[in-house]
């Protein structure tokens, strides 16, 4: 399997985000989370930052709405170039428009889901979506510690693509580390964010070079 190593710019210095997108040198998507202080009780950044982003680096951008109305709101950040734009299951309104739209406005198409929010309750939708983000933390805040009872969820996830049920990349993003990272590849995840764990490094590129090891092994 081929591990997607995604670092997130939550833990990054914004005022100097280009050379924070720079530093991660090897990293395969580049992980935004925006919040609006009402999905999550935390505001980070929105459509102007991810487009100034946009042209301010190749990595694909791999934007997490953590947003209520994310209908509203998620085909700009397709159109603003991002790679993947993940909408929230308990906040998106209509999951099968908003993953059309995605998709036809270029970008892959993400539904994530609260530590609380069951996998049964999304599975007819999920045929519509590229990337599951199965989330190890209470959404909000870097730096938290990684929940190993969400790998239950990650192990349906994945047995779903291996019997062909489901396309899927099964993302996992909360308290990912060197510590944790073999646990939920073993569970079946192929797509790590990892907020701390990188930009907390003083040599990124081989956090994450170290991150997709401990992933493989
Ligand atoms: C949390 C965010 C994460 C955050 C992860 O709500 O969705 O992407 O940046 O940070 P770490 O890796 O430090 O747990
Ligand atoms: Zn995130």
């Amino acid at each position: 399997m081929s591990f997607l190593i995604a670092p997130s710019i939550l833990s990054a210095d914004f005022a100097r985000l280009a050379d924070e997108a720079a530093s991660v040198r090897g990293a395969d998507w580049l992980h935004v989370d925006v919040m609006d202080n009402h999905f999550v009780p935390n505001l980070t950044l929105g459509l102007p930052v991810v487009q100034s982003l946009r042209a301010a680096t190749d990595i694909p951008l791999d934007c997490h709405l953590m947003i209520e109305d994310p209908d509203r709101w998620a085909i700009g950040y397709a159109e603003a170039g991002a790679y993947n734009v993940t909408v929230h299951a308990e906040a998106v309104r209509d999951p099968i428009t908003t993953a059309v739209d995605l998709r036809a406005a270029g970008a892959k198409a993400g539904l994530s889901l609260k530590p609380g929010t069951d996998l049964d309750d999304w599975i007819d939708v999920l045929p519509h979506y590229d990337t599951l983000l199965v989330m190890t933390v209470e959404p909000g805040f870097g730096g938290q510690s990684f929940m190993p009872e969400m790998m239950d969820k990650v192990r349906r996830a994945r047995r779903m693509v291996q019997t062909g049920h489901l396309r899927l990349v099964v993302q996992v993003d909360g308290g990912i580390a060197p510590d944790t990272i073999a646990e939920a590849a073993e569970a079946g995840a192929d797509c790590f964010v990892a907020g701390s764990a990188v930009y907390g490094s003083a040599d990124r590129a081989h956090a994450v070079a170290e991150l997709r090891r401990l992933a493989e092994t």
